[in-house]
């Protein structure tokens, strides 16, 4: 079942005004399938995770919004509107895998609750034989001892491992997953990449992996989500957007991309990239037309005072980007 994001927007009430932090932002994740959300830091892709789980912090107001989940229409306007589907409708992993676990806790003791919560029906048993299995096809080895370690025990893979195969035994609709793999060493980032792929394959749910890297959208995600100070530029197929991206953030971007291995290495003159000059505008205050005008390198003057719809770039594959430059003439 595919799920599907509607016109979701979110304000932060600050000292100062209302920083409005998400406009309008929608977009589908076919089943098994995985949409990579990217963009630069602030541009709203946790706050558009949290609202989803309803974990957005107490300052925030869902001023729009619905998603279809498990082919239910969800009011995220609605404090709590999704708290039913946490940890079974909807998984998370977080680039901390600790605010998922708890230090107290035995690996075995947070698989085990899982399985109890999503399985009653299951004796001790057979849920202490599903959880062993988890942790086995997250490539954790020994589970038996695995089940008796606590948190602390491991290293950061192993426990952001523990996470997946917790969220592999909740079997959700719709995983989230808000850079999970930032916090990791480089070589264990393709590895914890390759579990949220068997992951989504062995239960075929959708994932929206949220990450600042381009390199790791265009590795592994089927469809991309361009998130530009709160406001979703572009989106399509990862092949189709890089092929022809329709809005010029997403062509910067990708002139920039820097190769997935390249990315941690300290900026040489070997590995040096362009990046685009200037900051997000301010939350507070949008400016008039396109929210990418002062930044742009094509802008014209409608760009300064009309504010773009979401125009199709090829309308056969659902991609489609917000710029003027793709109306239809008149
Ligand atoms: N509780 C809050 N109160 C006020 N403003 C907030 C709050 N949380 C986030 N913001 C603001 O909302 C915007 C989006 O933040 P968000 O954390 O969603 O961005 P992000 O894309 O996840 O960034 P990063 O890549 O750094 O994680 C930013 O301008 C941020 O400063
Ligand atoms: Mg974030």
């Amino acid at each position: 079942m595919s799920v599907r994001v509607r016109n979701l927007a979110v304000d932060y009430s600050v000292s100062d005004g209302t920083a409005h932090a998400l406009r309008d932002i929608s977009f589908d994740i076919p089943e098994g399938e995985m949409l990579g959300l990217v963009g630069e830091s602030g541009s709203g892709k946790s706050t558009v995770a949290f609202a989803l789980m309803g974990l957005l912090a107490n300052n925030a107001t869902v001023t729009s919004g619905s998603a279809e989940i498990h082919g239910r229409t969800y009011d995220l306007t609605r404090p709590g509107a999704t708290t039913a589907l946490r940890g079974r409708g909807m998984a998370m992993i977080f680039q901390d895998p600790m605010l998922s676990l708890n230090p107290v806790f035995t690996v075995g003791r947070h698989l085990l609750e899982v399985l109890r919560r999503r399985h009653p029906e299951t004796d001790r048993k057979s849920r202490l034989a599903m959880a062993e299995d988890a942790l086995a096809k997250v490539k954790l080895g020994d589970p038996k001892r695995r089940m008796s370690q606590y948190p602390h025990e491991l290293s950061g893979g192993m426990r952001q491992r523990v996470v997946i195969a917790m969220a592999l035994l909740a079997e959700p609709t719709l995983l989230i997953a808000d850079e999970p793999t930032t916090a990791l060493d480089v070589t264990v980032e393709s590895q914890i990449m390759r579990q949220i792929i068997g992951l989504r394959d062995r239960i075929g749910c959708a994932v929206l992996l949220i990450t600042h890297s381009l390199g790791v959208v265009t590795s592994y995600c089927d469809r991309i989500a361009v998130l530009y100070a709160g406001e979703r530029l572009e989106n399509g197929t990862v092949g189709a957007v890089q092929a022809h991206p329709g809005h010029p953030y997403t062509r910067m971007l990708l002139d920039c991309e820097v190769p997935l291995e390249r990315e941690r290495l300290p900026l040489t003159t070997d590995n040096r990239f362009t990046v685009i000059a200037g900051d997000l505008p301010d939350p507070r205050q949008r400016p008039p037309g396109c929210i990418f005008n002062g930044r742009c390198d094509v802008s014209f003057e409608d760009c300064a005072r009309i504010v773009p719809a979401d125009y199709p770039v090829d309308d056969s594959r659902g991609h489609s980007a917000r710029c003027l430059r793709l109306r239809s003439p008149l």
